[in-house]
């Protein structure tokens, strides 16, 4: 289960005054009667993919018997959830250690060469596979690694086994990565057109990666979300999901908070944190309004951001996501001599340890004047990390329309892209080409 703790940072009547609003915004959400309606696909994915899971999952055992490394290339929504995901159940250490189990490394969510060459000179001596995945199939970034590592596989093992070891997650009908894959014959996977990148997580986006690091168990991921999903269809009193959108909407309007920090005290949860934050700074961040959303790693980021945090500018509020239960009881050991001082310490497991870091953090920060929210999994496995990525997709969704902004949208990603291709004298750019380069000179 996933539980819901805003006692750190505002008083019940506060919340309950927001009630109606989340309610209607949640309805808006169910119904499909908002802004950005036609992006509405990830709301039942957790039943409608069910069908597909099995698919995905032969496929990814394909993959696995063949490669020791899969790469799977996106960027943004086309790579964070699978990214975080595995992130949060692979071991830390796996690298160092001669397993035969085959990895999942990630490519084109940048432009740096000598990330790219590297992962060259490495895939050169191994067998591997590639998920190449672009909703739109033009973005730059994963269309340029794909291309240097579509030619590098075929070098290496021919034309007619790399298509055993390529496969394609993309538009189903346009888009140069849906036109290539026809022509090639690659193993293929749509993305529906109402399903948002950053909102893909539990379509075969997320999940085929996903099933290539951890199998059939990418099952408990979907039950996981499944059952949250439920949940959210509940009046406010019940949908933590909507009571966390209200608690965001009341600290930034109300309180004036607009920075929120996602604070973990488990490494392996960072990469969750940056999903997150993609999932609300590219769904809030319009219109000039919308919290930042910012993350922390604890205990670590407290020796860096700590004092920032505790008496820096009062702008900020934390949520905090927490693990309830101990997997690994590792207790400290007693110390004859105890010259470091921790034999108060001695049969205490590091859990508890950070557990009382957590608390006494939370304590400290919100007499600081940061209001602190949690969210807790009572266990770190699948099924609760599936819950929680949908809590967040639906309060993401609810948040936005609180705010009164389209949530599923992202015009301001365009800017950039616009600007690089003027640089870069992509033909369709000429006069923004020559619009920039008077800027550049007149900046001379
Ligand atoms: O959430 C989004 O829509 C974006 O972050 C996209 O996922 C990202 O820009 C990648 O786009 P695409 O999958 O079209 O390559």
């Amino acid at each position: 289960m996933i539980h819901f703790n805003y006692a750190n940072a505002l008083r019940s009547e506060e919340l309950q005054a927001y009630a109606k609003l989340a309610n209607e915004c949640q309805e808006k959400t169910l119904q499909g009667t908002g802004a950005g309606n036609d992006f509405l696909g990830w709301v039942e994915l957790p039943r409608n993919i069910q069908n597909e899971v099995s698919d995905i999952i032969a496929t990814a055992e394909k993959l696995r018997q063949s490669c020791e490394i899969i790469v799977c290339i996106g960027i943004g929504g086309s790579y964070l959830g699978a990214k975080a995901v595995n992130e949060f159940v692979g071991n830390p250490f796996e690298w160092l250690e001669n397993k035969d189990t085959p990895k999942v490394v990630y490519a084109g969510h940048h432009l740096d060469a000598k990330y790219h060459q590297s992962l060259i000179q490495v895939l050169k001596r191994k067998k591997f596979g590639i998920i190449c995945i672009s909703k739109s199939g033009t973005t730059t970034e994963p269309a340029i690694a794909f291309r240097l590592l579509k030619s590098l596989l075929e070098e290496q093992v021919g034309k007619d086994e790399a298509k055993n070891r390529i496969v394609c997650i993309t538009d189903a009908k346009k888009g140069a990565l849906r036109t290539l894959a026809d022509k090639e014959g690659y193993k293929t996977y749509n993305i529906d057109d109402n399903i948002g990148g950053r909102f893909s997580v539990l379509s075969p986006v997320g999940l085929l990666p996903i099933a290539c690091f951890v199998g059939k168990e990418v099952e408990q991921l979907v039950a996981g979300a499944l059952d949250m999903m439920k949940d959210c269809q509940h009046g406010f009193d019940k949908n933590i999901s909507a009571q966390y959108a209200a608690c965001r909407y009341h600290l930034y309007s109300h309180e004036k908070k607009s920075i929120e920090i996602l604070t973990n005290f488990n490494p392996a949860l960072h990469f969750v944190g940056e999903w997150w934050k993609q999932l609300f700074g590219e769904s809030e961040g319009k219109e000039h309004k919308g919290i930042f959303p910012s993350i922390a790693d604890f205990t670590t980021d407290l020796h860096s951001m700590g004092q920032y945090i505790q008496e820096g500018v009062r702008h900020l509020f934390e949520t905090f996501i927490s693990i309830k239960q101990d997997n690994y009881p590792l207790p400290v050991l007693d110390d004859e001599n105890n010259l470091d001082g921790l034999n108060f310490l001695t049969g205490k497991t590091m859990f508890e340890i950070n557990s009382k870091a957590e608390l006494g953090t939370m304590l400290a920060h919100k007499q600081g004047g940061v209001p602190c929210l949690q969210v807790a999994m009572d266990k770190a496995d699948l099924f609760h990390l599936g819950a929680l990525l949908y809590f967040f997709e639906n309060a993401c969704a609810v948040s936005g329309y609180m705010l009164g902004v389209n949530p599923f949208n992202q015009p301001g990603v365009e800017a950039y892209k616009k600007n690089m291709f003027a640089l870069l004298h992509k033909p369709g750019y000429e006069k923004e080409s020559i619009a920039i380069q008077e800027l550049l000179n007149s900046q001379q």
